[in-house]
């Protein structure tokens, strides 16, 4: 057994990886917004839940495979996009994109990326979305969904939960930045974790790969607070799918009503997400709205769960309550903290093996067949 395989489900890849990565770090992967509620409810709604097995259904030849935006996938789930992965381990980018490669889904990459988007085309044939923050500079917005679309990203994800950065007290309580800056508490923890300071001092430091030298010459946090727009709006959105005029997802939706509009305007999947609790506290669990949304949308286009999974039944539910395919990042990047890319492989290896395992239990071989009668609401019994 190797020392990964000892990690047998996604929170045990969540304490490895608080065991290897500065205190700042894991708490910047692991926190939420104020009292983040949000948070563990994204992952507890899925307790409300119930699925209905079928027995002697024979299903012994699992078929994992789906299609996304037209895509063929070989699992119903994929790598949402998360900024700077370099700092949580020098592998970064490159290590997850392999991963969501070998595991043959997409991998999305944020606009904060530490890895550039042209780097991250050329690594792996496999196919890519690209996230996009809109600045007030709509000239930088436009200069990268030119460079993503000549890269040969495939579909652009519009992250719309983010008019301003949420509440993260973790954050400030740590003296969290990027690039870090180390003050004596910070070079204490760095203490604590010999691993990532190693790694971190000895390995390039974390960069805005897709920004200029100058734009990049500020904190994230500064960068965010000046450079955010709140005040984009519907018709923004409506010009920015005419300038990148192709298939374009809408990530950060809760309501039926907005995922009806963004689906009337042109998007042509809706990911249903509050941003893994890292904006608005309160705001509902996925898995509670997402039969509303995917009701609200009929068929006119793709519904993407993404928030709280961290089981092969997560994926199941979400599957059987209408959507398409889950998105996630805290698993891969819990893995990417731990171990680098291979810790991030691990995290796609244990939820592959998961769902095809539930699969198998449910009575169910084909992700085409996963259906409503499969899962039931909880009641008080
Ligand atoms: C450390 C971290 C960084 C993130 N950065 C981005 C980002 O740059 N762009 C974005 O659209 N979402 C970002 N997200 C949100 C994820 O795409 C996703 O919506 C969320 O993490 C899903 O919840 P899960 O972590 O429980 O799977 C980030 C999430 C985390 C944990």
């Amino acid at each position: 057994m190797s020392n990964l395989d000892k990690h047998l489900n996604i929170d045990d890849l969540r304490i490895a990886a608080k065991r290897r990565a500065h205190r700042m770090v894991f708490d910047y992967i692991d926190g939420g917004a104020d009292d983040e509620i949000t948070l563990g409810r994204n992952t507890t709604a899925f307790d409300d839940y119930d699925l209905m097995f079928k027995v002697l259904a024979g299903a012994d030849n699992i078929d994992m495979s789906t299609t996304l935006l037209g895509e063929k996938i070989d699992v119903p789930f994929f790598a949402s996009p998360a900024a700077g992965h370099r700092l949580f381990h020098t592998d970064g980018e490159r290590g997850v994109a392999k991963a969501a490669d070998k595991t043959g889904t997409v991998f999305s990459l944020s606009t904060l990326s530490s890895v550039s988007i042209e780097e991250i085309a050329a690594l792996t044939s496999g196919p890519k979305w690209f996230q996009l923050y809109v600045w007030k500079d709509r000239g930088l917005v436009k200069e990268m969904m030119d460079r993503a679309r000549e890269a040969g990203y495939k579909a652009l994800i519009l992250t719309v939960d983010f008019p301003i950065a949420g509440n993260r007290e973790r954050d400030p309580r740590n003296g969290f930045s990027i690039p870090p800056k180390l003050g004596i508490k910070q070079a204490w923890h760095a203490l604590m974790a010999p691993a990532w300071s190693l790694d971190y001092v000895i390995r390039p430091s974390v960069k805005y790969a897709n920004l200029s030298e100058d734009t990049a010459a500020v904190s994230l946090q500064d960068f965010v607070y000046e450079q955010f727009d709140a005040g984009f709006n519907w018709r923004d959105a409506e010009w920015l799918l005419g300038e990148w005029n192709g298939p374009a997802v809408i990530k950060g939706v809760v309501r039926p009503d907005d995922a009806r509009q963004a689906v009337d305007l042109g998007f042509d999947a809706v990911m249903v997400s509050n941003h893994g609790g890292r904006q608005l506290d309160r705001s509902p669990a996925p898995v509670h709205v997402l039969e509303s949304i995917v009701d609200a949308i009929g068929a006119d286009a793709e519904v993407i769960l993404d928030g709280g999974v961290r089981r092969g039944t997560d994926i199941l539910i979400a599957l059987a309550l209408g959507a398409k395919a889950v998105g996630f990042a805290r698993p891969f990047l819990y893995g990417l903290a731990a171990a680098g890319e291979a810790g991030a492989n691990r995290a796609m290896h244990i939820l592959t093996n998961e769902l095809r395992r539930d699969m198998v239990l449910l009575g169910i071989d084909r992700i085409g067949n996963v259906n409503r009668s499969l899962v039931e609401r909880r009641t008080e019994r």
